[in-house]
């Protein structure tokens, strides 16, 4: 875990990613951060993971999720973003740190929120659009990387899931035109891009599975993949945000990733269901060189570098919080 790792000419301090996890500590509709959004980001620098992925910010006022999120959807938001990337680096200079490009599709807010099936093409072109300009604004901000939110139902997600996407013109879920073409588009930006793919949806015979996540991994060249399982908590087998303790419950994909030669394609990321280092060290010693953890640094920012007495128990009341547009504390983050 403690050992320096490279992905696309960035050198991370170790192999632990904290993996993109919405804060609720943005204004409730600009998308604009507030005091305890720096505050948050800041301590989580002085934590020392290898690589930080900035909560999901949306692309466009269509693709927020909800309130109190991040965007990143207008020319004005660049100061805001640069303000949270010179504060990191200033508390840790060796950290380094990705701007996750959201669109929430029909998990969105807006009244006008697009729909997979009911999008037209020029919605979707749009969409496209919208990708480039933020990934170009992500990198006026400074960010080291971009990765796609592609994964928990949002729309870049469903549009490779063929349980949610039923077209049959070109953007029919086997072709992922979608998600190709807004790689295709900010690979004119001067960024490394990196990928979150739900890797199986958990649900039996539809959706993602291990042998779509190849394909796809197999015809698009990403600088990186993060690699997260489950669909939405409670209709799958497995919700990607789900309670209870089942770790690395998507082994099987990296199984099949393997044996197709994907692990050596582009470095890998796993997240979900990781609760310390002990736990990350399965997926290190199959092969996989980056571990992402999301509500473990909810619960103590500071695991990687003090004596680990927090445990998250996966109450989920942090992502409760954050649907009801409070900010997605760790109830017990004042209790040792
Ligand atoms: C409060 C909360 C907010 C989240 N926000 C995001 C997000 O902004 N982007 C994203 O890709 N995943 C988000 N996730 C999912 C996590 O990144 C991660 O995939 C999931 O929680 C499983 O990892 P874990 O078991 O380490 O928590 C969020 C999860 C939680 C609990």
């Amino acid at each position: 875990m403690f050992t320096q790792y490279t992905i696309a000419n960035l050198q991370l301090e170790n192999r632990s990613v904290r993996s993109a996890t919405a804060t609720g500590t943005c204004e409730v509709t600009s998308g604009i951060p507030e005091q305890q959004f720096y505050k948050l980001y800041q301590s989580l620098a002085r934590g020392h993971p290898g690589l930080i992925i900035q909560e999901h910010a949306f692309v466009s006022l269509r693709g927020n999720a909800g309130p109190k999120h991040l965007g990143i959807h207008s020319d004005d938001m660049i100061k805001y973003h640069k303000k949270a990337n010179d504060l990191m680096r200033a508390a840790n200079s060796s950290i380094r740190i990705c701007c996750q490009l959201a669109h929430a599709g029909p998990n969105g807010i807006a009244t006008d929120k697009i729909d997979v099936n009911t999008a037209t093409i020029s919605d979707l072109e749009e969409v496209v659009q919208q990708f480039l300009e933020a990934a170009v604004r992500a990198q006026q901000a400074g960010y080291d990387c971009v990765e796609l939110h592609s994964a928990h139902t949002y729309l870049l997600s469903q549009s490779i899931s063929n349980y949610y996407n039923k077209r049959t013109d070109c953007y029919n879920p086997t072709e992922f035109k979608l998600l190709k073409d807004v790689l295709t588009a900010i690979r004119t930006v001067n960024i490394p891009i990196g990928v979150k793919l739900q890797c199986d949806d958990f649900f039996e015979g539809f959706g993602m599975d291990a042998k779509n996540t190849c394909t796809i991994l197999n015809q698009l060249n990403f600088d990186f993949v993060e690699i997260s399982g489950g669909d939405v908590a409670g209709k799958a087998k497995y919700g990607t945000i789900r309670q209870g303790k089942d770790t690395y419950y998507y082994r099987h994909v990296i199984a099949e990733m393997k044996s197709q030669n994907l692990l050596n394609k582009q470095p890998v990321i796993v997240t979900g269901g990781f609760e310390n280092i002990q736990d990350a060290q399965i997926a290190l010693d199959d092969g996989v060189p980056l571990v992402g953890f999301a509500r473990k640094f909810l619960r103590n920012d500071q695991f990687l570098v003090e004596e680990d007495t927090k445990k998250c128990i996966r109450c989920n009341q942090c992502i409760g919080k954050l649907v009801q547009g409070q900010s997605a504390e760790c109830p017990l983050q004042v209790k040792q």
